[in-house]
């Protein structure tokens, strides 16, 4: 017997249609599992209209959502990551107040099994970050909607900002008990698997990693930047990417899920648009992310020799100044 829950949601976050196709294959992996939560998926204005339709095939809801950035370069480039001041529109999630309880979960997340367990935990409960265990990894949280806690968010990033520059920092910061306080709010690392992968990863994720339920491809390489053979029904990987062969079941997975499931829709799409954007009749296929804004040279050399101008553009005044334009 099969019982909706319609108070409790999945809740992945997308701006752009990049990022869709992550989100795509997460709702229809959560789907082929078949869980008896609502999927919902925030995008920003930037996501074009066909994609949204694509999504509202997979998602119950596709609910559109201003863009909170940090715009706080300075403590992105500690990560070389600068897109990711955008991560604060996962902030947007505590609107959903229409549901009592959601699971939130990165675009670059992908479900093995059925995972509706994870709404008997509380908010705020999430796994260890594999690389700072003392905190948590915010690609995959159970927290519940509610607008105060959404305005106490917004008031203390514009106050202390986030160490580093994206939503896990401002996260961590805010729910700073988390590590110590109730071990109750500690998910499994096996809802959470990064496939990032340390020294004493390898070892480890041969005992463990078959029973992992959520695969979370962190980094600046997304599964759908490798290349996947139509024919063969293989991920190619790259020198570049040694190190990462226990990845490749798991990017294996996501393409075929994608090549099943998600192409057929952006098949439909094309020839109701008519456009010639994703090239399906290729053999070999892969999604390039938008290059990430370039930061200006002598800025970047200045960054990485940790010569910050403190008491010029980069003073935390600033900084704060960019933070309450966006966030107010
Ligand atoms: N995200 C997005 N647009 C961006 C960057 C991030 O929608 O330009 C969302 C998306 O849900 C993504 C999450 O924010 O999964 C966190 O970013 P990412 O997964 O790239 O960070 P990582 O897990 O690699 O640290
Ligand atoms: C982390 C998380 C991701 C988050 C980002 C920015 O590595 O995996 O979910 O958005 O950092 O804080
Ligand atoms: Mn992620």
């Amino acid at each position: 017997m099969f019982f909706a829950v319609t108070d409790q949601a999945f809740v992945t976050l997308a701006t752009d249609d990049v990022y869709c196709q992550g989100a795509l294959v997460l709702g229809q992996s959560l789907r082929n599992h078949r869980t008896s939560r609502k999927l919902t998926v925030l995008i920003t204005p930037e996501v074009s209209s066909g994609i949204r339709s694509v999504l509202s095939s997979v998602f119950d809801e596709v609910i559109e959502v201003d863009v909170l950035d940090s715009a706080d370069s300075v403590h992105l480039a500690l990560m070389q990551r600068p897109e990711l001041g955008v991560t604060f529109t996962k902030l947007r999630c505590w609107t959903l107040t229409h549901y009592s309880k959601c699971v939130f979960m990165d675009a670059d997340t992908l479900v093995l099994c059925n995972v509706d367990e994870l709404f008997d935990w509380e908010e705020f409960s999430a796994a260890p970050d594999s690389g700072w265990p003392d905190c948590f990894n915010s690609g995959v949280f159970v927290f519940r909607p509610s607008l105060d806690t959404y305005n106490l968010l917004l008031q203390f990033a514009a106050e202390h900002g986030s160490f580093d520059g994206g939503d896990q920092g401002l996260l961590n910061s805010f729910f700073s008990n988390w590590a110590r306080a109730d071990i109750g709010k500690h998910l499994p690392f096996l809802y959470n698997l990064s496939s990032s992968s340390l020294y004493t990863y390898v070892p480890a994720f041969n005992h463990f990693g078959r029973d992992a339920k959520v695969v979370h491809f962190l980094g600046a390489t997304k599964p759908w930047n490798y290349k996947y053979n139509l024919q063969t029904k293989r991920v190619m990987q790259d020198d570049t990417a040694s190190g990462s062969f226990h990845q490749l079941p798991f990017l294996g997975l996501w393409w075929n899920i994608y090549s099943a499931s998600i192409l057929p829709l952006l098949e439909k799409l094309q020839k109701m648009e008519d456009s010639d954007e994703v090239a399906c009749s290729v053999s070999e296929l892969s999604i390039q992310s938008k290059p990430a804004k370039p930061i200006p040279e002598d800025e970047r050399r200045k960054w990485e020799e940790g010569r910050m101008d403190y008491m010029g553009k980069d003073a935390f005044e600033h900084i704060k100044k960019k933070l309450d334009a966006f966030l107010h």
